[in-house]
């Protein structure tokens, strides 16, 4: 069977993969222990033997089943846990191994954004100071240049000035999403991954949304690892997509060669789902 999807990513970026990596992840396992009802110790393997490769301005999405690795993929990657074993090479420094004064120099350079910015986002902070307090640590401003990145920051995510005192308890589910990834980009990663980022919101938000990364990729560079559910999503925003089952990745490819030529069951559950849900896509940009 043939799927047909009409905003399918056009613009493969051919050329970044001339380019060294961005991200290159070998081998990556993720072991918890867990304590069964009896009290034995059980290890559960969130992460089993994972590798692939991003390269600059282009986007790899991660799709998959629920609890099959996701999350924990993406918190190893921000170095918010250890990988058990494997290497996690940023820029040709391998993240798991470098002393802790090179990763947190590395830290700000990998951004994550949420499902939910509200648990991210102090509800006692104005959009200003939420915005301020990245480029506060980045320690190279004036205040009152410090005030002119931020209105930049707001206008580059299309939100608007009139938000600056306001608490993000006072937006919406996409314009907080918007304030999130302008407090990303404060720190002017070079990798963001998304983590669901878009999942609770509605169609049509998710289509505003989907439009601003790509915009901030063509005009930033931006390099992407967009996790989610959506396949339809998926192939929307991504130069390749990599399907996880399991703790693997079981399938990678294109997005062209996932949607033609599906080789792992996982991925056909995936495509099954895809023509309910490209109803909902959003028109591509030219
Ligand atoms: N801190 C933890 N301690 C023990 N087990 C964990 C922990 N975090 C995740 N797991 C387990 O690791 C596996 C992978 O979880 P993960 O959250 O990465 O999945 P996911 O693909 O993101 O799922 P979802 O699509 O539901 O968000 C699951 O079985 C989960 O229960
Ligand atoms: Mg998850």
């Amino acid at each position: 069977m043939r799927f047909r999807v009409s905003s399918m990513k056009v613009e493969a970026s051919a050329g970044s993969q001339n380019m060294p990596p961005l991200l290159k992840v070998e081998n990556l396992v993720k072991c918890y222990a867990r304590r069964s009802l009896v009290g034995r110790g059980e290890e559960l393997l969130a992460l089993n033997g994972v590798s692939f490769t991003v390269f600059p301005g282009t986007t790899l999405a991660v799709v998959g089943e629920s609890g099959s690795g996701k999350s924990t993929l993406a918190s190893c990657l921000a170095c918010l846990e250890s990988p058990t074993a494997g290497n996690i090479w940023f820029e040709g420094k391998d993240i798991v191994k470098v002393e802790e004064r090179v990763r947190r120099q590395l830290r700000p350079q990998i951004q994550l954004i949420f499902q939910d910015p509200a648990s991210s986002l102090n509800p006692r902070w104005s959009v200003l100071e939420i915005l301020l307090e990245p480029l506060i640590l980045r320690r190279k401003f004036t205040r009152e240049e410090m005030k002119q990145c931020a209105s930049s920051l707001l206008e580059r995510v299309g939100l608007s000035p009139d938000f600056v005192e306001r608490p993000p308890t006072e937006l919406s589910g996409g314009q907080r999403q918007r304030l999130a990834i302008a407090r990303a980009l404060a720190l002017q990663p070079k990798l963001l991954i998304l983590d669901e980022a878009l999942s609770a919101l509605d169609c049509s938000v998710q289509a505003q949304i989907a439009n601003l990364l790509r915009e901030l990729q063509s005009s930033l560079g931006m390099t992407y690892l967009f996790i989610t559910h959506d396949l339809a999503m998926a192939v929307y925003l991504a130069d390749e997509i990599a399907v996880m089952s399991r703790g693997r990745i079981v399938e990678l490819g294109s997005a062209e060669q996932i949607l033609d030529q599906p080789q792992h069951e996982t991925t056909r559950q995936l495509l099954r789902a895809l023509p309910r849900m490209t109803r909902a896509l959003p028109a591509p940009e030219q």
